[in-house]
């Protein structure tokens, strides 16, 4: 497996203080449980996501930050979750860039494919392009909360985002 295919560390990173910043910013925020129906079994699926949708004050530290993302995003929104989110891979996104709001030490992992090998992303306080089509999940439950500001690209695919990111200095 190639890293870069289901994740890219960002070359431009918030400082503490921004994090910090933005952690405090979020907390005015309502969240929500994303759900959704299984096509197979016609149950509601919770998956441990909580969700303040369709961001629209953007604050001016991520404008800074990436503004080239901001221009190709489709939308922006906050997430949390405790590190209990089964293997799926996303249903609108086609990938999004990751900004952590706190630092915690529980990984994503990504599968391949054939789901037989696969990847920890360790976000340690890091933002990263990720590929929300590639199957993921999140296994090390500690209960703590993870807490993210995220840019969803909905119109390509990861690897379109990727190469023009690149371009523009972001990986
Ligand atoms: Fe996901």
């Amino acid at each position: 497996m190639d890293a870069h295919d289901y994740f890219c560390k960002l070359h431009i990173q918030p400082s503490a203080d921004q994090i910090n910043e933005l952690f405090q910013w979020q907390s005015s925020y309502n969240y929500e449980q994303f759900w959704f129906t299984d096509e197979h079994t016609g149950e509601e699926v919770w998956d441990g996501n909580y969700l303040a949708r369709d961001i629209k004050d953007i604050p001016e530290c991520v404008k800074d930050l990436y503004p080239v993302a901001l221009e190709l995003a489709g939308s922006c929104m906050l997430l949390k979750n405790t590190g209990n989110v089964p293997r799926h891979d996303d249903m609108y996104r086609q990938a999004s860039v990751t900004i952590p709001l706190n630092y915690t030490e529980t990984y994503t992992t990504f599968w391949d494919e054939e789901e037989e090998h696969h990847l920890k992303l360790y976000h340690r306080g890091a933002a990263y392009l990720q590929n929300n089509k590639a199957v993921h999940e999140v296994v090390d439950s500690r209960g703590e909360f993870r807490h993210f500001f995220q840019i969803n690209f909905f119109d390509h695919s990861y690897f379109y985002y990727r190469d023009l990111l690149k371009e523009h200095g972001y990986i």
